[in-house]
């Protein structure tokens, strides 16, 4: 048995209406609704959570939301709190998307409480970290990651270990169309699991999926998913159309 379930996350952005959203999943849960080798989440706008719910009733289909904030309630307007997206029966949460980090200006520290609130109310946190162009041509790649997974799980403890999900999503290859080569590629995904190792040891590390994000398409997402850390991918552009998506579920349901 495969030590890790492959993991094939949509992330929808600021893209769909709710209308566009239920004709979406509706093609992808009677294409793959009943696929279980490969867990599929897809990450719609707040606005269309629940109406995408209600199209997963019945289907393996996961539901992820694409932000919240770590208080649980109050006077912070324009935003929602982790009990708000359980009860609309989304298990995963995107959390410092590079997008959130650049534009919203989110701190390590914010997005750690984030982390902490998220898997306090058992949303499993997908965590997404990565460099910048200028930090990669720098020679800073490994030296940022380093701090962002450190800082980002900053008090996860061991028995929520599992329940967190990376995503390596370097900077450059994001709507880009500029992906990373698989060696490139590869070697952070194993610098990270070498960090999730000293964070919480080599058996809980190797149960961490650590996905893969920045223009992965069904043409680059064999070689990648067939890497030996690579354990899924975070998918933008490529999700927001049933053929593209699908493909993708099936690249990472053939990898063995
Ligand atoms: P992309 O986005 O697949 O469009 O590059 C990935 C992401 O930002 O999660």
């Amino acid at each position: 048995m495969l030590l890790r379930k492959k993991l094939i996350a949509g992330n929808w952005k600021m893209n769909k209406t709710s209308a566009d959203a239920v004709s979406l999943v509706k093609e992808i849960v009677a294409a793959v609704g009943k696929v279980h080798d490969v867990e599929v989440v897809v990450c719609p706008p707040f606005t269309c959570l629940e109406s995408v719910a209600r199209m997963l009733e019945g289907s393996a289909l996961k539901l992820g939301a694409q932000n919240m904030h770590p208080e649980p309630g109050g006077a912070y307007t324009g935003e929602v709190s982790a009990a708000m997206l359980r009860a609309l029966f989304a298990s995963y949460v995107i959390l410092g998307h590079s997008e959130r980090r650049t534009y919203f200006k989110e701190t390590d520290a914010f997005i750690n409480q984030k982390v902490l609130a998220a898997l306090k109310s058992q949303l499993k946190p997908i965590l997404c970290v990565g460099e910048t162009l200028q930090e990669r041509e720098s020679g800073a790649t490994l030296k940022v990651v380093q701090t962002q997974v450190e800082q980002d799980l900053d008090g996860v403890g061991k028995d929520l270990a599992t329940n967190v999900v990376i995503a390596y999503e370097p900077v450059w290859a994001i709507g880009t169309g500029r992906v990373a080569t698989t060696e490139q590629a590869q070697e952070v995904h194993a610098f990270i699991r070498s960090l999730l190792t000293k964070l919480f040891g080599e058996t809980l590390a190797q149960k961490v999926r650590i996905l893969y994000g920045g223009s992965m398409k069904p043409a680059n997402a064999p070689e990648l998913l067939a890497q030996k850390d690579i354990d899924g991918g975070l998918i933008g552009g490529a999700s927001l159309e049933s053929r593209s998506f699908l493909e993708l579920i099936n690249a990472a349901a053939a990898v063995r």
